[in-house]
């Protein structure tokens, strides 16, 4: 079969032959894949650098797809840590980590949302006691997962949804997907500028969906917790990403002088039995069009020009 194959961390997947997989056992199920996402996710797998990674090489990558098994029945599938990933022709799933979806579902949408989309479902629901009419902010609301961290956020039941974020043209869309105030990051604002800005339409939130992490977290961390008018108002502080460094510096003050918590929500923090509780609802949720989704279908032919369009803005899809 075809496949996506990582010879070395250093290059990108290329399209080849691979030998096929087979299903062992009752917990394994060869599905036909329709669809995989290229998500942030999927490039430090290729690339040996996520946390999970064992450096076996060579490796399929791929976290998660739509695929069609031998029952004829539509599945979203999430893979467990494995060589065999989803950017293939076949790949062999675990029912178990799998949902059937309606016949119909759009394999490109789902495959494309269901990552980034359960990122702050996760969070919310998993990581921290959310209440409807709480207040969020959402730290780097301008990628994938934070556009979509808007929209879970108010479709939970969140009051004041705050979206910060780079790009001009994605963070002044986000009012339309539910942000009730967005405040601008990076060129062209000055840090003092930023952090006058999230003091004064962040000071009293109760959550926030950090996907930055690094200076800009520690910028915002010391603007809110200085700003809050109520010092013993619980926040949590969620770290999801870290599109904008992997160590953040806390000041040891924010910790005492307010009542902040920092947590953390994904693989490991949120265990599989969580997500796998959660995929379900989440899925129906996409395919009946709650989240919008920027999804690009692309053939997994094409597989090394889709790595090298990290620029790209919408989520790419590869199709076998
Ligand atoms: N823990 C989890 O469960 C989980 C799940 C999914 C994703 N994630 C993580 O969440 C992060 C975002 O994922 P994604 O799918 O949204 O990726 P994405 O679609 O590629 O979006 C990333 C966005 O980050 C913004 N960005 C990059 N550097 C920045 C900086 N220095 N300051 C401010 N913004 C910056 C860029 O938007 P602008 O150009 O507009 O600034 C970019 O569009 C990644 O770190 C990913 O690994 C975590």
């Amino acid at each position: 079969m075809k496949a996506a194959v990582v010879s070395s961390f250093d290059s990108a997947p290329r399209y080849q032959d691979f030998p096929s997989p087979a299903a062992a056992g009752e917990d394994e199920m060869l599905v036909d894949v329709l669809a995989a996402g290229l998500h942030p996710r999927v490039r430090s797998q290729a690339a040996g650098s996520h946390y999970t990674s064992t450096g076996e090489l060579p490796l399929v990558p791929g976290v998660d797809g739509v695929g069609r098994g031998p029952d004829g029945r539509l599945r979203y599938f999430v893979l467990p840590d494995t060589a065999m990933g989803a950017m293939a022709e076949q790949t062999v799933i675990d029912p178990r980590r799998s949902i059937v979806l309606p016949e119909g579902t759009d394999p490109v949408a789902v495959a494309a949302a269901m990552n980034p989309a359960m990122s702050s479902w996760v969070a919310l629901r998993q990581r921290v006691s959310f209440q409807a009419g709480q207040d969020v902010l959402v730290l780097g609301a301008t990628g994938n997962a934070g556009q979509m961290a808007v929209q879970v956020a108010k479709h939970l039941g969140a009051d004041q949804i705050v979206a910060a974020g780079r790009d001009p043209g994605r963070l002044a869309a986000l009012s339309a997907l539910g942000a009730t105030a967005t405040v601008p990051l990076g060129a062209g604002t000055g840090s003092g500028d930023t952090a006058d800005r999230l003091a004064k339409a962040a000071a009293d939130v109760d959550v926030v969906l950090d996907y930055l992490w690094g200076p800009p977290t520690t910028d915002a961390m010391v603007a809110i917790v200085t700003n809050r008018a109520d010092r013993g108002q619980p926040l949590t502080w969620i770290e999801i990403g870290s599109v904008a460094g992997r160590t953040a510096e806390i000041p040891s003050a924010a910790l005492r002088a307010a009542r902040l918590q920092v947590v953390g929500s994904g693989q490991g923090s949120v265990s599989t039995r969580e997500y796998l509780a959660e995929l379900g609802v989440l899925a129906q949720e996409i395919a009946a069009g709650t989240i919008d989704v920027d999804a690009r279908a692309v053939p997994l032919a094409q597989v090394e020009e889709a790595w090298s369009a990290t620029e790209a803005k919408h989520r790419i899809v590869l199709v076998p």
